[in-house]
């Protein structure tokens, strides 16, 4: 996305405040736009469909309805073209990704849904229209390990979500896996960033600091912004950070 692009869907609507945004925070007014969609799904009949459904199904191991909420701004504020999550179990993270396809008219967007285990009905909570939407749903069954090992995934990618195994150690493997795969202005993003130091860790290599002065360098920095909003962290990639 241009920063042209960016900028103009930022404008508040109506009655809305206009986002805070200067030259040295360019990515600041996202925060808004993410969380206006995340209000937006988070209230709405969409969601409480989901959770009936999630919980007729069995809630374990499967998103949270605020980090869903989330999941979709961000999705929804992205635009992305190909996305590829690991972890894709019965599909909740997979539905809001595929819904926010389907509210920003994303009408070639690709999501490559990556999971293990052969025990669980992949995808099944996603519902039939969204699951069709123009071949947008790509299931994978199979461990992340070996899709990267035979080279069966895009390399260039918009968005990657981490929600497979959440050890230190895999956390950390996918996060330098696929970030090298994102553009410029990509998202990682990851679910249960709580459960240990992984991604702050993967996060703090990004940074550069000015060595007189201690500041952050954002010409070496190589990601725009990131974030935690409730278990999901998720940085901006940089691609041109100066060396
Ligand atoms: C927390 S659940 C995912 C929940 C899902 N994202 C949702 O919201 O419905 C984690 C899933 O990751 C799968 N998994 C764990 N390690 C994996 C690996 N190396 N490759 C692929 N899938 C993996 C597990 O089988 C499990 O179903």
């Amino acid at each position: 996305m241009t920063m042209r692009e960016f900028r103009s869907r930022w404008k508040a609507p109506g009655n809305e405040p206009e986002p805070v945004q200067s030259a040295a925070t360019p990515f600041y007014a996202m925060w808004d736009a993410v969380a206006r969609f995340a209000q937006e799904i988070r209230a709405s009949d969409f969601m409480a469909e989901m959770i009936r459904r999630r919980d007729a199904y069995g809630s374990e191991g499967v998103m949270g309805a605020l980090d869903c909420a989330t999941l979709y701004g961000l999705t929804r504020w992205l635009r992305p073209v190909v996305v590829v999550e690991s972890g894709g179990f019965i599909g909740m993270s997979s539905t809001f990704i595929l819904k926010a396809f389907a509210d920003e008219k994303l009408a070639t967007a690709k999501l490559y849904s990556i999971e293990w285990s052969e025990e669980c009905e992949q995808g099944g909570l996603i519902p039939d229209e969204l699951r069709t939407l123009s071949g947008g749903f790509v299931p994978m069954r199979g461990k992340v390990e070996d899709f990267l090992k035979g080279n069966q995934l895009p390399q260039k990618i918009d968005m990657f979500l981490h929600d497979s195994s959440h050890s230190y150690r895999h956390m950390l493997w996918e996060f330098r896996q696929f970030w090298p795969r994102l553009r410029d202005g990509g998202l990682l993003v990851s679910h249960d960033v709580q459960m240990n130091a992984a991604f702050p860790e993967f996060v703090a290599k990004t940074y550069a600091h000015d060595k007189k002065t201690g500041r952050r360098d954002p010409l070496r920095t190589s990601h725009y912004e990131w974030g935690r909003w409730g278990y999901i962290g998720f940085a901006i990639k940089k691609a041109e950070a100066a060396s």
